[in-house]
Parts: structure tokens; C-alpha cells; sequence
């Protein structure tokens, strides 16, 4: 699926003050320093862009969820323009200020070529509640607004869609090629397509799960989620995690499968354990076997030969979400095989949707095996669920 919007290449930004909404929400070690630089790098390409192209840039971004009361030290984004300047070499500066006259001020006096940092947009409540005093605010400190910020994307506030009602606005590239490539799967994937949903909860997911049934060849579900699935087949699934409310749901989505011609994979055995613990006893059983007792907290090792089989063939694979509790070592071997088989089919475009999966492939070293790893947690589930981003929305068409 083509990008709609207009972006960094449409528009003349020679001279000009480029304000940009990017997502540097990164974590931060109790000394205040990065420990994922992922996200920071995503957005070099539009940074070095914008200087290459005698732009002033004026980079603004959330750091964590502060209260929104005033400056919390420990959620500064200070930190991130320093890793942006160790990463690029650019004349990266940062103002302790976001909306005053500080701010505004290291604004005027950027020259073409600098890159200025404002100070954490979440620091005022306003901007969650998408402010329009907030967004004219910030829009004066620009000539263009670009969006960049694709984890944020589907977040109406202040920042993200704000400054598109003062300035013309148009896309980064991390946010058209994450929007490219994770809508590019429900256009016309190179297939088979298998998609592999774990995670804990059916219904953070069924829109996803709805969605992806209309599209994959194959459909893995595993993870946390798939004893609700194991429930709806008739299974005692024992103290697993199970979501009674959404057992009907499960066996409308088996029937979805079905009707589309979709294969559905669930487990067809369990590691189950005594405890939720990662030295609690543990034995294989298969999924329709589990003890009353008991609860599943990994797929077994003939489900991950399923899957992996299912996994070997495919041309494209989507994947969003651990098999099993894989903070556990005793737990992690499902997440793991998941993980190897998809690094090893070296013809199939992966493409890694986000969150604890992304966490998970760090874990295992396989990062560089993944054709495309999404920065967005929430915004890339909504993209994959169909649903439109506002910061998307507010851009200038194409
Ligand atoms: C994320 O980490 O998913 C984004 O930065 C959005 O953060 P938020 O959930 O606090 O809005």
C-alpha cells in the first residue's frame, strides 16, 4: 500500500525552521543514561535529511508518562539529544524548556544546519489533552511541522497532530516506512503470509487477530492468549491464563478462520508448571491434557516444531508477541524457537510488530536477521488492527 501524505521530499525546507514531532521515548538507567538507542537512530535519516538540506530542526518529543505538573528531573529529555549528538557528530543542542520563552527564543537563534532539542512535551497536562493554545504555541516555533514520531502516532495530542493545524505538515521517513510496511502486508504480501500473535491477553488483540484473518495464509497464536482459544475448543485449559468473557469471541474468530480459508495453529502441547515461577516444577503435556491444578506458561517442543514448519515456508511473516513467559529462562524456549525459525528462513520478509517481541529477539541476538523491527508498540498494533493514525490523518495529503 502506497503512503498518502506528503513528506520530508515534497516540500522546500531550505532555510526554514522545521519543527518535529519525534518519538524519543527511550528507557533511561537510574543514572539518566539511554539503554535503548533504537528509537533515537530511527530518526536520523529525517535529521540528517532536514541538515543536509540547510534546514533549522527543532526536534520535540514525550519521555515516560511524567504527571504533567512541572519538570520531573528523571524524565528529561536531555539525555536523548546527547545520545542524538554521540550518534550523528551534528551541533545538537538542548533547552531545559518546551512552551516558554527559553525555548522560543533557542528557537530564533538556531542557525541552518543545527538541531535544537526542546525539553519534554508531557511536562504540562495540556498536552495530552491536545491544547489547541499548546499546539499554536509550539507551531510558532516552526515554519513546517514534520511528524516523525511513529510510536506516537496514534496519540491525538498536542504534539503529534497539533502544530498541522498552523503550519503545512508533512511525514518523516521512519513514519511512512513503518506506515508502508506494516499496512504493505494487507495489500499484497508475498505469501504464504503467516502471522504469529502471542502475548497474554485475547483482547488487547482481536482487532489484530480480525484483521490478520483477513490477509494470512496461516495464523499462529500462542502465548497467554491461546488457552482462551484452547477453552473455546472444549479443552480444560487448568489455572492457565484463560479470559472467560471472550471464549465466544475465540470460536467466532476459529469460524472466521475457517470460512476464510485460514490456517489457524494453536499449541498442541503445553510446558505447564506448578507455580508462576521460574523454578517451579514443570512437565509437557499436550494442550487438551492439562492438570487441573497446573498452568501453562510455554508452547511445548511439538508446537514449536508446528510452528516452525509453518514458519520454514513462509515469504512473509508478521509477529507480535512472546510464546511464553521468555523473561523466564524457564519459559523462554518457545519465544526462542519462534524466534530462530524466522531468522533462519532467509527468503521470507519478517516484520516485527512491535514491543515484546522486539524485546524477546534482543534477548536472543537475532535483531539483525529481521527484515523490518517496528519502533511503535501501541501505534503499530493499531495500524495492523486497520484503524487510521491521527498523527497520520492530520498530515497534508500527497
Ligand atoms: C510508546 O512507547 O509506545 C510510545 O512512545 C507512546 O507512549 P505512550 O503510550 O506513553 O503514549
Amino acid at each position: 500500500m502506497a503512503f498518502t501524505k506528503k513528506t520530508v521530499r515534497d516540500i522546500d525546507v531550505d532555510g526554514k525552521r522545521v519543527l518535529m514531532r519525534v518519538d524519543f521515548n527511550v528507557p533511561l538507567d537510574e543514572n539518566g543514561n539511554v539503554t535503548d538507542d533504537t528509537r533515537i537512530k530511527a530518526a536520523i535519516p529525517t535529521i540528517k535529511y532536514l541538515v543536509d538540506h540547510n534546514a533549522k530542526v527543532i526536534l520535540m518529543s514525550h519521555l515516560g508518562r511524567p504527571k504533567g505538573d512541572g519538570p520531573e528531573p528523571k524524565l528529561s529529555l536531555k539525555p536523548a539529544a546527547d545520545k542524538l549528538r554521540e550518534l550523528t557528530g551534528l551541533d545538537v543542542t538542548f533547552v531545559p524548556d518546551t512552551y516558554g520563552d527559553e525555548a522560543k527564543a533557542a528557537a530564533d537563534a538556531l542557525k541552518p544546519g543545527q538541531v535544537l532539542v526542546l525539553e519534554n512535551v508531557r511536562f504540562v497536562k495540556a498536552e495530552k489533552k491536545n491544547d489547541p493554545e499548546i499546539a499554536k504555541t509550539l507551531a510558532s516555533l516552526g515554519d513546517i511541522f514534520v511528524l516523525d514520531a511513529f510510536g506516537t502516532a496514534h496519540r491525538a495530542q498536542g504534539s503529534v497532530v497539533g502544530p498541522a493545524a498552523y503550519l503545512p505538515a508533512v511525514a518523516g521517513f521512519l513514519l511512512e516506512n513503518e506506515v508502508d510496511t506494516l499496512t504493505g502486508l494487507f495489500g499484497d504480501p508475498d505469501r504464504p503470509f503467516v502471522a504469529i500473535l502471542g502475548g497474554s491477553k485475547v483482547s488487547d488483540k482481536i482487532g489484530v487477530i480480525d484483521h490478520l484473518l483477513d490477509s494470512a495464509d496461516t495464523l499462529i497464536i500462542g502465548g497467554g492468549m491461546a488457552y482462551t482459544f484452547l477453552a473455546a475448543k472444549g479443552y480444560e485449559v487448568g489455572k492457565s491464563l484463560l479470559q472467560e468473557d471472550w471464549i465466544d469471541r475465540a470460536k467466532d474468530m476459529m469460524k472466521k478462520a475457517e470460512q476464510n480459508g485460514v490456517d489457524l495453529l494453536l499449541p498442541i502441547d503445553t510446558v505447564v508448571a506448578d507455580a508462576f515461577d521460574n523454578d517451579a516444577n514443570t512437565k509437557v503435556v499436550a494442550s487438551d491434557e492439562i492438570p487441573a491444578d497446573w498452568q501453562g506458561l510455554d508452547i511445548g517442543p511439538a508446537t514449536e516444531k508446528l510452528f516452525g514448519d509453518a514458519i520454514a515456508k513462509a515469504n512473509t511473516v508478521f509477529w507480535n508477541g512472546p510464546m511464553g513467559v521468555f523473561e523466564m529462562p524457564s519459559f523462554e524456549h518457545g519465544t526462542k524457537a519462534v524466534a530462530e525459525a524466522i531468522a533462519a528462513n532467509d527468503h521470507c520478509k519478517s516484520v516485527i510488530g512491535g514491543g515484546d517481541s522486539v524485546a524477546a529477539i534482543n534477548k536472543f541476538g537475532l535483531a539483525d536477521k529481521m527484515t523490518f523491527i517496528s519502533t511503535g508498540g501501541g501505534a503499530s498494533m493499531e495500524l495492523v488492527e486497520g484503524k487510521d493514525l491521527p498523527g497520520v490523518e492530520a498530515l497534508l495529503d500527497a
